[in-house]
């Protein structure tokens, strides 16, 4: 370690109990099924996870937020829970959390879990005993069952297309149907049932006790729903204004009742645990409620994830996140990769339609697209050049495993390998938004050697194919090449500890419309030159740079300068 981390720590050890760590985080998330697989049954573990604590200890991370990680049958990557206070077994123990927890707090790290709270797995106990309880049963208030129409109840209620493509109502056995924004084994909960609030209350509770620091929330947009007797029409729905805030399947104003308490039992914890919401709201203002103080407290923007490689684009998005961070109070979020996107790497690899987001509020259902369309070197050389713009913003930045390596998106999977029910319920049709792979090419399990079973992910397979490819983006071939993707993000997150003072920037105009250039308050600077063509290096003490610089500053290259 150099003696830059050693400043670093022992700033994060003294700000241990600081009520604000998370304002300027930067924040990793791990997809356990796919970090690292301990006992070798080719889905990656919380062992698995404790084992490399030493790796993000070094990567110089704030905190790591896990993808759920409870006990599922998988039909959705884990976000269809079975039980949100318990382990999947195949992935440890509540015994193996709390020894993950604890080693991620001695390395100074804190742990931010996903909570599911729009649908559970149709595993659920509390479905099951739906099913089995019957028509207009407490038991389906928790749920939101309907009768069909038609003489004999035949016709789901609504011609509602779920998320992933397909009816979003299901025939139960009596008739009846249920309800589900995703897929099929993805039954929506009732949340006018107080049942519903305090059952997630425990849970968050139980989160909270065992040590979490925070929590990230699954679509926090869509769990309030009004639903009348005679329901609208898919047609109607879709043009229906939804930042009216009563919309009656999102973004409601109610829904915000439900995060104030979930704020209060926040609050009753010192420090207070924190929040993020994932909500896919349609402008500025909604998106600023859940960010509020009596609220979840910060919501993700996922407005980069959907830009081109494009100054001007960038330059307007960071201005229009830190006006809105401003009237909030919250600090702003930046991301460019997650579980749900085709990797940043490859998005700037590809031809600009084919590279971003197409559709307002789909963005992050990015095609995946195969590798032959592909500029492998370019798309990472911008990938690399976009992160460290990110990295020197104010606010928290959250990155997605395997991006420290500069992977990009595993494209050829064979079908019967898919897991992704976005890609399994739409390939045929190619309705709704998932027209394109999927998304599991961004969740196939991390190389960690360049050579034997599973590229050291486990001593065995892995449940999703890796490529002959990862074995050159491994840590093992990474960690030992200075110019590395892997030792540019370590440099970048050690100096950023530094780097970051008030949450605000001052943009220096620059000659070339493709140059940005913003300074920090302390007076640290970050050049990004989004053109093809060198251009003059700004003056400076040059620190960190993602490609050779010499007297001139290359296309597609950030600088950073300290004072
Ligand atoms: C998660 C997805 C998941 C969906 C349904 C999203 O926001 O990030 O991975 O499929 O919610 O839970």
């Amino acid at each position: 370690m150099t003696s830059d981390t050693t400043v670093t720590q022992t700033i994060t050890l003294s700000t241990r109990e600081d009520e604000t760590w998370w304002r300027q985080a930067a924040v990793y998330q791990i997809y356990p099924r796919s970090f690292a697989d301990f006992d070798g049954d080719g889905i990656g573990d919380l062992k698995g996870i404790t084992a490399r604590v030493p790796y993000l200890a070094e990567l110089g991370i704030d905190a790591v937020w896990l993808s759920p990680f409870y006990p599922s049958a998988l039909a959705d990557g884990g976000y269809d829970v079975a039980d949100y206070r318990d382990v999947d077994p195949r992935i440890g123990t509540l015994a193996d959390f709390d020894e993950l927890v604890t080693a991620l707090h001695a390395a100074n790290i804190r742990v931010v879990v996903d909570i599911v709270p729009n649908h559970s797995s149709d595993q659920h106990a509390w479905f099951q005993a739906a099913l089995a309880a019957g028509r207009g049963s407490a038991e389906r208030g928790r749920y939101i069952f309907r009768d069909g129409r038609g003489e004999g109840g035949e016709l789901p209620p609504s011609d509602w297309v779920s998320m992933f493509g397909g009816p979003a109502w299901t025939r139960v056995a009596d008739g009846q149907w249920y309800l589900h924004t995703f897929a099929t084994e993805q039954p929506d909960f009732n949340w006018d049932a107080r049942e519903v609030r305090d059952d997630f209350l425990a849970t968050l509770r139980f989160w909270a006790d065992r040590g979490v620091d925070g929590f990230r929330v699954d679509v926090a947009h869509l769990l309030v729903k009004d639903l009348p007797a005679e329901l609208p029409s898919q047609a109607e729905i879709d043009a229906m204004d939804a930042a009216s805030g009563s919309h009656p399947l999102l973004d409601r104003d109610d829904v915000h009742e439900v995060y104030a308490e979930w704020r209060a039992l926040f609050d009753s914890y010192d420090p207070p645990r924190t929040a993020v919401a994932e909500a896919h709201v349609s402008n500025p203002e909604r998106r600023a409620r859940y960010a509020s103080a009596t609220g979840l407290g910060q919501a993700f923007n996922f407005d980069l994830m959907g830009a081109d490689f494009d100054a001007a684009q960038f330059r307007a998005i960071v201005t229009d996140n830190l006006a809105q961070a401003d009237l909030t109070g919250s600090s702003s979020t930046w991301v460019f990769s997650n579980h749900d996107a085709t990797r940043h790497a490859t998005r700037y690899g590809l031809p600009p339609a084919r590279g971003t987001g197409k559709k307002a509020g789909t963005a992050w259902m990015l095609a995946g697209a195969p590798r032959e369309e592909l500029d492998i070197e370019g798309g990472l050389r911008r990938a690399r050049a976009a992160t460290m713009f990110l990295l020197g913003l104010p606010g928290s930045a959250y990155l997605y495993q395997g991006e420290e390596l500069g992977l990009h998106e595993v494209g050829v999977i064979p079908r019967d390998r898919r897991q992704d029910p976005a890609y399994l319920r739409c390939a045929d049709t190619r309705e709704w938004s998932f027209d394109g792979l999927g998304r599991d090419g961004c969740r196939v399990p991390l190389p960690w050697r360049s050579e034997g079973p599973s590229f050291g992910f486990g001593p065995r397979g892995a449940h999703l194919p890796q490529p002959a490819w990862f074995a050159q983006y491994s840590v093992e071939a990474e960690d030992a090449d200075p110019a590395s993707t892997l030792n540019l993000y370590r440099r970048a997150l050690d100096l950023r500890h530094r780097l970051q003072s008030a949450e605000r920037l001052e943009w220096v105009e620059t000659s070339a419309p493709e140059v940005l250039h913003y300074r920090r308050p302390n007076g640290w600077e970050i050049v990004t030159n989004f053109g093809a063509a060198a251009v003059a290096l700004p003056a400076g003490r040059i620190v960190l740079a993602t490609e050779p610089v010499t007297d001139l500053l290359p296309g597609e290259t950030t600088v950073w300068l300290a004072p």
